[in-house]
């Protein structure tokens, strides 16, 4: 992928991650989409602004007829709704799906084409530790990410045939507004899209962006009693 040629589109460009994507690609001298659900909430100076909301089937129809010359798709809209899975709000824990797993599914299905007929380019879809683990407070999220990462693996296969590089990005916790409220450690969100665009120009299928999630994914070869243990009883 030659960032400097691509023509990327950044879902919840607004704000966090996705922000940091739309000035990075800018950086690289891509031509940005960046979108968000409102878009009067965007200020990314140079990148063209569309109105993306990744759960409304229409929203997202109209933003795929309204950038037919996409080469990069980054699929970075994401909420945490801090629930657990027994006696969390089911609303909040079906809009987590509906956001991490169906939302990104939408994109996906309405960017395909549109990819196809511009040469194959490439999707980033942005996952997390979590997609590997869970952890007490925000197990319904982990299960969103962990849909969204087999999502991620299984559209690699149905696109490889069009030429798409599909990429996974992971990361622990970044200083966005979404980790507000964590008091550890958390990573710089300019150096994680540093990490996840480089990964794209190399054309690695994963991108693990911090030692946290390099960690995470060890302990997957690992029995998970000494994982959840040895891990959170140190803690
Ligand atoms: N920060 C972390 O530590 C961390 C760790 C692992 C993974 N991630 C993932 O990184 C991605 C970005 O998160 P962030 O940390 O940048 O969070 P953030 O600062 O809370 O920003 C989330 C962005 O997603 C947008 N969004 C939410 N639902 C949407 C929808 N239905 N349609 C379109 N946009 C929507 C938000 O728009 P509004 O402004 O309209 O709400 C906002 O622009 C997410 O997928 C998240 O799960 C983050």
């Amino acid at each position: 992928m030659e960032l400097s040629q691509s023509v990327a589109l950044v879902t919840g460009a607004n704000r966090g991650l996705g922000r940091h994507f739309a000035e990075q690609l800018l950086a690289h001298g891509a031509k940005v989409y960046a979108t968000a659900r409102n878009p009067r909430r965007v200020t990314v100076p140079g990148a063209q602004v569309l109105q993306l909301d990744i759960t409304d089937s229409a929203s997202v129809a109209a933003a795929a007829a309204a950038a037919p010359d996409v080469t990069l798709l980054i699929n970075n809209a994401g909420i945490l709704s801090q629930q657990n899975l027994v006696t969390g709000d089911l609303d909040k824990i079906r809009l987590e799906m509906d956001t991490h797993y169906f939302g990104t599914l939408n994109a996906v299905r309405a960017f395909a084409p549109v990819l196809a007929k511009n040469g194959g380019g490439a999707i980033l879809n942005v996952l997390s530790a979590l997609s590997w683990m869970s952890y007490d407070g925000v197990n319904t999220y982990a299960a969103a990410k962990a849909a969204e990462w087999s999502l991620t693996n299984g559209i690699r296969l149905e696109l490889a045939g069009q030429g798409t590089l599909v990429t996974g990005l992971h990361l622990g916790a970044a200083d966005t507004d979404m980790m507000a409220d964590w008091e550890g450690d958390k990573v710089n969100p300019a150096d994680v899209v540093r990490a996840a665009l480089a990964g794209l120009e190399a054309g690695k299928l994963e991108v693990l962006a911090d030692d946290w999630s390099a960690y995470v994914k060890a302990s997957l070869a690992r029995d998970p009693g000494e994982f959840y243990v040895q891990t959170f009883s140190a803690s």
